[in-house]
């Protein structure tokens, strides 16, 4: 009984000095960096009021300036307005301000007058919160972010960019944050990715981000006659790109008068490896050619028989059309070998 009689009477003076009265809050919208004036004024002349901002922070006690930012002046037209001006309006201000009247005479209904300020901002993408260029590995699951501040509460959007085009992906509006999220991401999905950040208010901001899909190499192999010489080809895709080597019989290939390795770029992600045999001679010359492809995330090797035999060995299946064609380049190497070797 006692508690509630000194809550009661706490309220009270809190409401004598805060004005908490169930006044509906009039809307007041103004652009950041603009002047605004809240306007209140007294029944009676002579009596004054006080003026409260955000979070109940008091600002002017009657005439007394209680508040150290001079943006915020009592304007005085006449002797009984107490209109609050605040001038290059900022984000923070943005809340509840309450006129309360000081009043002489108790018997007098003067009442709080509130305002509730709202501060139109236009978006900004804040680079903190959101997120840098990814490096992912294939498979993973990961998450872009854009955190944008504004008033009111911004619209994100996403795009994928790729060279002049830009594709709408998703779109969220009024929040803070927007977020893409790929599940169990694709080679196919790296790009340049762009969020947009708007909210009618002045200009769109935009933020983009790489993202970087990683995976392991793989290969596949060709093979090229011109004449004696043999050209073999591997193709290997792979992010990022690492180191390749050829072998034959398990030795590492080095660049002599007969063999001639070289790299071709052909993306990124794309290399041509490429090991010119010159002048294929015989038995010495078969036997397994092997390119291999290494990065970070594996390896991968590509084998290449000489001779090639019809038989598909393990591995192979993938390019048999290609090997069909190697066969009959082979034949006619041998072919033209043993030519060759009759005319001496
Ligand atoms: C990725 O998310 C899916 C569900 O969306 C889940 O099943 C999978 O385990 C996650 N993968 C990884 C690597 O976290
Ligand atoms: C801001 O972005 C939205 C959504 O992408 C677009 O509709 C609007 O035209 C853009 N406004 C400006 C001023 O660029
Ligand atoms: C191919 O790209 C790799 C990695 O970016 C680089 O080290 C190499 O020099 C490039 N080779 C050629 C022939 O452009
Ligand atoms: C290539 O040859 C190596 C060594 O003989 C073997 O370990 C590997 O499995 C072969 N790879 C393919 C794709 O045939």
């Amino acid at each position: 009984m006692l508690f509630r009689v000194i809550l009661l009477t706490l309220c009270i003076l809190v409401s004598c000095i805060t004005g908490q009265t169930t006044t509906i809050p009039q809307r007041v919208q103004v652009r950041v960096g603009l002047d605004t004036v809240l306007q209140c004024s007294t029944k009676n002349t002579g009596d004054s009021v006080n003026w409260l901002g955000p979070n109940g922070v008091v600002l002017f006690f009657g005439s007394r300036r209680l508040i150290s930012d001079d943006r915020f002046t009592l304007n005085q037209k006449y002797r009984n307005s107490w209109d609050l001006q605040i001038t290059n309006v900022k984000a923070v201000d943005a809340g509840l301000y309450k006129c309360v009247p000081k009043q002489r005479e108790p018997a007098s209904d003067d009442v709080a007058k509130v305002f509730n300020l709202e501060v139109y901002v236009p978006p900004r993408i804040i680079p903190s919160k959101s997120s840098k260029d990814q490096f992912v590995q294939e498979g993973d699951n990961t998450t872009l972010i854009c955190f944008a501040s504004g008033f009111p509460h911004p619209n994100i959007a996403w795009h994928k960019v790729s060279g002049k085009e830009e594709k709408l992906l998703y779109e969220i509006y009024g929040q803070h944050q927007g977020q893409f999220v790929f599940s169990e991401i694709t080679r196919d999905e790296s790009g340049v990715y762009k969020c947009t950040a708007y909210n009618g208010e002045g200009m769109n901001d935009t933020r983009t981000m790489l993202v970087d899909v990683q995976y392991a190499p793989t290969i596949s192999t060709n093979v090229q006659v011109k004449g004696l010489d043999v050209q073999l080809e591997c193709m290997v895709e792979w992010n990022p790109q690492g180191e390749n080597i050829w072998t034959k019989d398990g030795e590492v290939i080095v660049q002599n008068w007969k063999y001639e390795p070289k790299i071709i770029n052909d993306t990124s992600s794309q290399t041509t490896m490429i090991l010119f045999i010159n002048q294929i001679e015989g038995p010495t010359d078969f036997g397994q050619y092997s390119c291999i492809a290494r990065n970070k995330y594996g390896n991968a090797i590509g084998n290449i028989t000489m001779p090639v035999s019809t038989e598909s060995s393990p591995g192979k299946g993938k390019n048999s059309a290609k090997e069909n064609g190697v066969c009959k380049s082979l034949t006619l190497v041998l072919m033209t070998i043993f030519l060759s070797v009759y005319e001496f």
